[in-house]
């Protein structure tokens, strides 16, 4: 242990690594329920620090006489995917990605490192959960054999990083970062502590040798990354690995890049020689889709900071007798009341003496008032029967005199619909008019009202 450090016990939550200096059953951070363990920390000058560490003898200087020296992006030849991480991988650069296990992390970091060692480059593939054996038996499934891709199976963080000095490679895969760890930290491996302290080491040595350095990490149940909120803020990319695991296709997702755009997303195949690039993945969404179904819409939702495509499905019935049925899956039951409200009074469509079902197919859950102009689209599309042009997204909110009113963050909406393949948007006038002209390929129709949006689709 360092000079200077002072040893404290800790409770921490290994969901989202708050911490606190009793147990407690319920996380005020993230709201998990027995999620506290107690830990050991070192605290004071000596302790392990995250982030780049900078050289004892650095002073400031004046940005402009900082020299460019980060050299040339490593490109990996796998089109989607260096895409994502800005066009390749910058020297020194971390990059976790997380998924659901049996995803294909593990098939992507292989074929990602096959790529770039046939381009002559040292890499280094790091498995602590898998024995080099386990990884031959998918490397000859993929057909990985470049003689310069190095397979190492370790643990200690400590050996790893004697490894990585030895062979200076130009890019190491830690497959996975719960797996690592440091003996000077003595909580158990995959703990939140452990996990920060490693991923602190390895970002340190990143910076100081120029190796780029990609974490593979586990997702808990919740979607985040075990150890999430620590690491996603120390390293400087973080891709997201999406998909369900009865369709082959899987969505890479850049959720932050210090050295590139996070509105991409790269679409992959599963196939038994791995993962295939797909180039045109608007063909995946809409084959799901019911060809030319009334009451079917698509809405460019945002969870977060990602834009999302999802599709909402009405079905508007007569009612038989006694009073309509308000039935929603995925969706605020409430919401889809008022709309239906706000559509026959303020558009008169005659639709409230109707049974009224809505779901959004693939078990979503959105929650967002810009996805009110789809919902009140799907619903009067049923009711008429009539389907809408399935090339066209729509998205706005909608108020109770029937105003379509703006909302946040139009292109980032409209770029996701149109690099899957949406030719037409439907969307506030007020986002249209505030909009730069040539900002999409899309093309867009404004409007006032709800009213005015039935008048101009049916
Ligand atoms: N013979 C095969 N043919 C087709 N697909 C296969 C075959 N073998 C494995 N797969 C696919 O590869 C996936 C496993 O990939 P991989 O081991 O890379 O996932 P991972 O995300 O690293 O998993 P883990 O979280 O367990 O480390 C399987 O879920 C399956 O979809
Ligand atoms: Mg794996």
């Amino acid at each position: 242990m360092a000079k200077g450090t002072k040893v404290v016990f800790q409770y921490v939550c290994q969901d989202c690594g708050n911490g606190s200096p009793r147990w407690l059953g319920k996380c005020p951070g993230c709201g998990a329920w027995n999620s506290y363990v107690q830990e050991r920390m070192e605290t004071g000058k000596g302790a392990g620090s995250g982030g780049y560490v900078s050289k004892p003898d650095s002073r400031p200087v004046p940005i402009t006489e900082v020299t460019d020296d980060a050299g040339e992006r490593t490109v990996s030849g796998i089109a989607e995917f260096d895409r994502i991480l800005g066009g390749g991988f910058v020297p020194g650069s971390v990059v976790l990605v997380g998924g659901d296990p049996g995803i294909g992390k593990s098939t992507l970091a292989l074929q990602m490192l096959e790529s770039i060692s046939r381009g002559g480059a040292g890499v280094l593939y790091v498995t602590g959960e898998e024995s080099p054996e386990q990884v031959k038996l998918r490397a000859e499934r993929l057909g990985v054999t470049s003689p310069s891709l190095l397979v190492y199976a370790e643990t200690s963080l400590e050996s790893i990083l004697e490894r990585m000095e030895e062979l200076s490679p130009a890019v190491v895969v830690i497959d996975s970062i719960q797996a690592v760890n440091t003996f000077e930290f003595p909580s158990g491996p995959g703990s939140v502590g452990q996990i920060r302290e490693c991923a602190s080491k390895l970002i340190q040595y990143a910076k100081t040798r120029g190796t780029a350095v990609f974490l593979i990490g586990h997702v808990t149940k919740d979607g985040a990354i075990a150890g999430p909120k620590v690491l996603e803020h120390l390293v400087d990319t973080v891709l997201y690995f999406e998909g369900g695991k009865e369709s082959p296709f899987r969505i890479l997702r850049a959720v932050k890049n210090r050295f590139g755009s996070t509105n991409e997303i790269g679409v992959f195949e599963m196939k038994e020689s791995g993962l295939e690039e797909v180039t045109n993945p608007s063909e995946i969404f809409l084959s799901e889709r019911p060809q030319g179904a009334s009451g079917s819409v698509v809405v460019p939702s945002l969870e977060g900071t990602r834009p999302i495509l999802v599709e909402l499905q009405a079905l508007v019935t007569p009612c038989g007798m006694g009073v309509p049925r308000r039935t929603t899956i995925g969706l605020d039951h409430n919401r889809v009341s008022l709309l239906a409200a706000v559509l026959e009074k303020r558009a008169g469509v005659a639709i409230s003496g109707n049974d009224i079902y809505m779901n959004v197919p693939g078990g979503v859950k959105i929650d967002e008032p810009a996805i009110d102009l789809g919902i009140s689209v799907s619903l009067a599309s049923s009711l008429f029967n009539k389907p809408v042009a399935p090339e066209v997204v729509v998205f706005g909110e909608i108020g109770l005199a029937g105003e379509v009113r703006a909302v946040s963050q139009p292109e980032l909406r409209l770029k996701e619909a149109e690099k899957l393949g949406f030719k037409g948007c439907l969307l506030p006038q007020i986002n249209l008019d505030r909009m730069k002209s040539g900002a999409t390929a899309l093309s867009l129709l404004g409007v006032r009202s709800i009213d005015e949006a039935v008048r101009e689709l049916f």
